[in-house]
């Protein structure tokens, strides 16, 4: 079996790892485990060494979300050779790849290429719409090489980053922000059932600010924007950071 195993509140890792994934099954189709949920019961949690594992996973203070880490951690292999990639948004992935490396590992897969993959941002408008079609295309052709390495049973030795993970204890955590909710709200409950930590009340209004990782999927998902950011201190940070992050960068392949 082939399997995309993803954390993605806004949907970029995803598109990465699902990519790479149907890129390397021989038939094009791939088992879609998406643990974005933090409730979200998955029947296979065991791998063996006939299957390969594609891990997505964004870049949350240039580490994993510890959330995402804890996800991840209900997964093992036996010598199961996985493709380890991470999303981030055109600022850098710092450890975050390495730690993906790491925990993998310690699950007992065998990493046999990575990837740092960019994405649209998840504050401002930061390569909005990335992954495009020529970075789909470009994991594709990975995808390729990959395969080829697969059959040469050759392993990753090591991936770009340091130990220990920057920020310590302290990293991985998510962001400050915490979404409003504006009067168009027509209570659907979509975003309380999307909300990936369970943050939001059953009156859809209500968020936890103690749960609540600030990943905006909410926001993205809302289908009359009633779930917002738009307060000045979140629109002046946006601005300048959208600013900042203008150069676009490109994605990076570790064989
Ligand atoms: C709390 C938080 C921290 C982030 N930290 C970084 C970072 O350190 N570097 C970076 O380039 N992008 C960072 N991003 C942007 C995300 O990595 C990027 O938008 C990614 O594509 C989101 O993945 P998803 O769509 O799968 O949720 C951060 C986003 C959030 C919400
Ligand atoms: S998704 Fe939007 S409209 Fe639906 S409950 Fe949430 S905020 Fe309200
Ligand atoms: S309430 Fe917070 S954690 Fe939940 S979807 Fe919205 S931003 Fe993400």
């Amino acid at each position: 079996m082939t399997a995309a195993i993803y954390f993605s509140p806004t949907f970029t890792s995803k598109k990465g790892a699902v990519a790479i994934g149907k890129a390397l099954a021989d038939d094009g189709c791939i088992t879609e485990i998406d643990v974005t949920r933090y409730d979200r019961v998955t029947e296979k949690t065991q791998f063996d060494r006939k299957d390969l594992v594609v891990f997505g996973a964004p870049v949350y203070g240039g580490r994993l979300y510890r959330g995402c880490k804890e996800r991840f951690r209900k997964f093992s292999g036996n010598q199961t050779p996985c493709v380890i990639t991470v999303t981030y948004g055109n600022r850098h992935y710092d450890d975050a790849l390495l730690e993906l490396f790491d925990l993998v590992k310690e699950q007992g897969f065998v990493p046999v290429a990575g990837a740092a993959l960019i994405g649209q941002h998840t504050y401002g408008e930061i390569q909005v719409g990335r992954p495009d079609e020529d970075d789909l295309k470009e994991d594709r052709e990975f995808a390729a090489r990959v395969k080829e390495k697969l059959v040469l049973g050759e392993i990753l030795e090591t991936v770009p980053g340091n130990r220990p993970y920057i920020k310590g204890e302290e990293g991985g955590k998510g962001g400050n922000f915490r979404p409003l909710t504006a009067e168009t709200c027509m209570s659907c409950g979509l975003c309380v059932k999307e909300c990936p930590e369970g943050a939001i009340a059953e009156d859809c209004r209500t968020i936890d600010g103690n749960r609540c990782i600030a990943c905006f999927r909410c926001i993205r998902i809302c289908p009359v924007q009633a779930k917002n950011m738009n307060v000045a201190p979140y629109l002046e940070f946006a601005e300048m950071f959208t600013k900042k992050l203008s150069e676009p960068m490109k994605n990076e392949y570790f064989l």
